[in-house]
């Protein structure tokens, strides 16, 4: 299949198809063919920063020629247009879309904007990202409120809706001014419950004043275009998402969406190019690679073509592909669960005698690239691309088996 026939089968194909045969009906090995991935390396690491489709390498190269030619064009119109898609892609609003050029700056410009107090206090948990946590502390400190690291489970692996609710609910106080949370834990690879998360900040906001409302803001980064759902109607006040990991965007693009309801509790933390709205003008201004924000719309089009329920469902069937393989090697311990409405494509493990580093390294030598989480405990960890085939997670296994 060349790319032509790739494209228009994508585009026959993409008639919504259900998620027992979502996976099936793509040619993954010409989809494949669209990135400059190492042929050499089996890449397991490809959420970490994306590698980029033909179509998003030819969309940024064409608009920087265009502002090479003139950089006065600066085409704010793409601006939009690249708003539009994301808001479509996350079942919202094009104005309730910031562009920010990551997820770290996205969430660090939500918490520095928030209406915060200083007898108040920001609750994340352990498993978030150390950069998110971090957002979290600088904003806080800057007028003295508190961040509070909570506990929403007590064993990734066997973790629940009930128990990440139940622990949540005992966790908020009246002082609670926002709960951070994680879509899709780069720590363990659970995916968190955001809805049954929003009901429980729903119910603790009831009788609450504006000023003292609970916002529920997730760091959606690892569930955007590897989960089938829409990230803006996940019941969150704020979504928060690099495009530059599954969604393969251009690297430094990000974006931010806020619930039109509460957006005016976030003020500009920074000059912004755009006021289009109160969310738009949360994205920071100056001068960006203009190149690569206005192809971010090539990516999320590239995706859609793919489908959202075909690309989750692939990286769910290797996911569990390779759960399913772990789980027949002795001493080999799964930390993610293996519910696939717990989790996503990120799979955290422990192989036993050694660290995550040593897997790491061992499978290196064997032109393997896996990860480990940079947290408090650094499991082994693979994500699990639609650029990966079966095949490679097979071998991925037997190569750990051998260890
Ligand atoms: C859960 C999580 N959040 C945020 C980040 C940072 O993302 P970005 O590079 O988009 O700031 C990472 C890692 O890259 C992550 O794993």
């Amino acid at each position: 299949m060349d790319r032509r026939d790739f494209l228009v089968g994508a585009g026959l194909l993409a008639v919504t198809p259900t998620a027992a045969s979502a996976a099936q009906g793509l040619d993954w090995g010409a989809v494949r063919r669209e990135f400059r991935l190492d042929p050499t390396l089996i890449n397991l690491g490809l959420f970490y920063l994306a590698s980029n489709p033909r179509e998003v390498r030819d969309a940024v190269d064409d608009f920087k020629r265009k502002l090479d030619a003139n950089s006065h064009d600066l085409m704010p119109s793409h601006a939009q247009e690249v708003a539009d898609a994301l808001g479509k892609y996350v079942g919202g609003a094009a104005d309730d879309i910031a562009l920010v050029p990551n997820t770290t700056i996205g969430l660090s410009i939500v918490y520095g904007g928030l209406r915060l107090r200083a007898d108040q206090e920001l609750l994340l948990s352990d498993q978030d990202h150390s950069w998110h946590q971090e957002a979290a502390r600088l904003a806080a400190a800057r007028v003295g409120a508190k961040v509070r690291i909570g506990t929403l489970f007590a064993d990734s692996a066997q973790v629940t809706e009930d128990e990440v609710a139940t622990r949540l609910r005992n966790a908020l106080t009246p002082q609670t001014r926002a709960v951070g949370i994680t879509w899709v834990q780069s720590s363990t690879g659970v995916k968190m419950p955001v809805r049954a998360c929003a009901q429980v900040v729903a119910e603790a906001n009831k009788g609450r004043a504006v000023a003292d409302r609970c916002l529920l803001v997730v760091d959606g980064v690892h569930g955007l275009a590897a989960v089938d759902d829409d990230a803006a109607r996940l019941g969150a006040d704020v979504f928060v998402a690099g495009t530059h990991k599954w969604l393969f965007g251009p690297r430094g693009t990000g974006m931010a969406w806020v619930n039109p309801q509460v957006s005016d509790q976030i003020v500009p933390l920074l000059p912004s190019l755009s006021n289009r709205s109160a969310t738009a003008a949360l994205g920071p201004g100056g001068f960006h690679p203009f190149e690569h924000y206005y192809a971010v719309r090539a990516a999320v089009e590239f995706h859609q073509r793919l489908g959202r329920p075909r690309v989750a469902a692939r990286v769910a069937e290797l996911a569990t592909r390779f759960k399913d393989g772990l789980a027949e090697i002795p001493g080999v311990v799964i930390h993610t669960p293996r519910d696939p409405g717990m989790s996503a494509g990120l799979v955290c493990f422990d192989v036993p005698g050694k660290t995550g580093d040593e897997v790491v390294a061992r499978l290196s030598q064997k032109r393997i690239q896996v990860t480990t989480a940079a947290y408090r405990i650094p499991y082994a960890r693979i994500g699990t691309s639609i650029l990966n085939t079966p095949e490679e997670i097979d071998r991925t296994l037997k190569e750990i088996r051998a260890l």
